[in-house]
């Protein structure tokens, strides 16, 4: 059963003992930086903003960072084999390693989460340059992913200290649109979701404002259930999802299996124009999963008048669905590297709060599809 918490007044500052002001960055790390940052700013329209490598002191590693908006990738690699970041990469694949988020005070972020049994990823570090000052400091999460907390201090260069502006004059594709991050999508192994819902209310204050267990989720194969966590001010969001029983291998073990554990499964982004924003992706070579065009039949009838036309929804096979707040449209990408593991959302928010349950059957019919083709069904 969907149970919507009643309480979801916003938490008193005074208890909330990890303010969070929002997602700060996305960093990945990847098999080739530069041809990486090539495709989000190719395909997604990421604008460049920041370079760090052996020409500002990073001697074993390569960033770039690209902003849209509110939204800010950073994609990492190694410059030699035989460390952390490279290990990660031959167990992963490209793949989410930090979730960072804003805060005013980094070292009491690390402090208390850590007291409350948070297994430390950073000592509260202060990077400092011309530009100013940023703490950093972070924790473990699932898997091998992390959060780090970014305490910014009204810092001027273009992303950080140890990273300089970076800047291409001759290519520039415009932007899709693209807003913030709305969700970020934790996939964890059997019978794992409540320790990590546990982990998210114990360590970092957050709450659990949706569950869905397989009932909901169950197509007539595959199966998984989900818990969407949310902190005070619900600017952070974190789903995270189990697999179940089914007839067939659920999404979420085809992800681990090929992931190679727990990890990030996907990044929501939001945008103010999703029509605009879907035909600009298409239209740069972002794969999304398609939808029979029966879903659109008896749309109208369920999710009652919206301002969008029906047609070019129908052409993208963008989704719709309703809650007691209002609508939300949605489309999901087809992974985006080789593995079946990380792909993207794309959402538009009218209102409505919720993650589009009402599209759970048509959206998960159309990944074991894809499952299918790719015989791990
Ligand atoms: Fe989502």
């Amino acid at each position: 059963m969907e149970t919507l918490h009643a309480d979801r007044k916003k938490m008193d500052a005074a208890t909330d003992f990890l303010p969070l002001q929002g997602t700060d960055y996305v960093e990945f790390y990847v098999g080739n930086a530069k041809q990486a940052a090539h495709y989000y700013k190719t395909a997604f329209g990421f604008q460049s903003l920041a370079y760090a490598g052996p020409e500002t002191g990073i001697k074993d590693r390569v960033s770039y960072a690209v902003r849209q908006n509110k939204l800010t990738i950073v994609l990492t690699t190694p410059l030699r084999s035989g460390n952390v970041i490279a290990d990660h990469i031959y167990k992963h694949g490209d793949a989410v390693k930090i979730l960072a988020l804003r805060v005013d005070d980094a070292t009491s972020a690390w402090q208390e989460t850590t007291l409350r049994g948070a297994q430390s990823y950073l000592e509260p570090l202060t990077l400092k340059d011309e530009d100013g000052e940023v703490v950093l400091s972070g924790i473990h999460t699932y898997g091998e992913t992390v959060h780090v907390f970014v305490e910014r201090h009204h810092y001027k260069g273009a992303f950080m200290p140890g990273f300089r502006e970076w800047k291409t004059p001759y290519y520039n594709p415009t932007p899709t649109g693209l807003q913030y991050v709305d969700h970020c999508v934790g996939n964890v192994g059997w019978n794992q979701m409540n320790k990590w819902v546990k982990f998210y209310e114990e360590v970092m204050g957050f709450r659990n404002i949706l569950s869905f267990d397989d009932n909901d989720i169950s197509t007539e194969y595959s199966a998984l259930m989900s818990k969407v966590m949310s902190n005070g001010n619900g600017y952070v969001k974190f789903p995270i999802n189990e697999p179940a029983e089914g007839k067939k291998k659920s999404q979420v073990e085809e992800y681990l299996d090929f992931y190679n554990g727990e990890g990030v499964q996907h990044v929501a982004m939001a945008t103010n124009d999703i029509i605009h924003t879907v035909t600009e992706l298409r239209n740069r070579g972002v794969e999304f999963l398609s939808i029979p065009t029966s879903y659109y039949d008896e749309l109208q009838e369920r999710i009652g008048k919206i301002d969008e036309d029906i047609e070019p929804l129908k052409q993208l096979g963008i989704l719709v669905d309703r809650d007691d707040e209002g609508y939300l449209l949605q489309i999901f990408t087809k992974p985006v590297e080789d593995r079946p593991t990380l792909f993207f959302e794309i959402i538009q928010r009218k209102g409505a709060k919720s993650f589009g349950k009402g599209n759970f059957k048509a959206l998960f019919e159309a990944i074991e599809r894809e499952q299918g083709l790719r015989g791990n069904l």
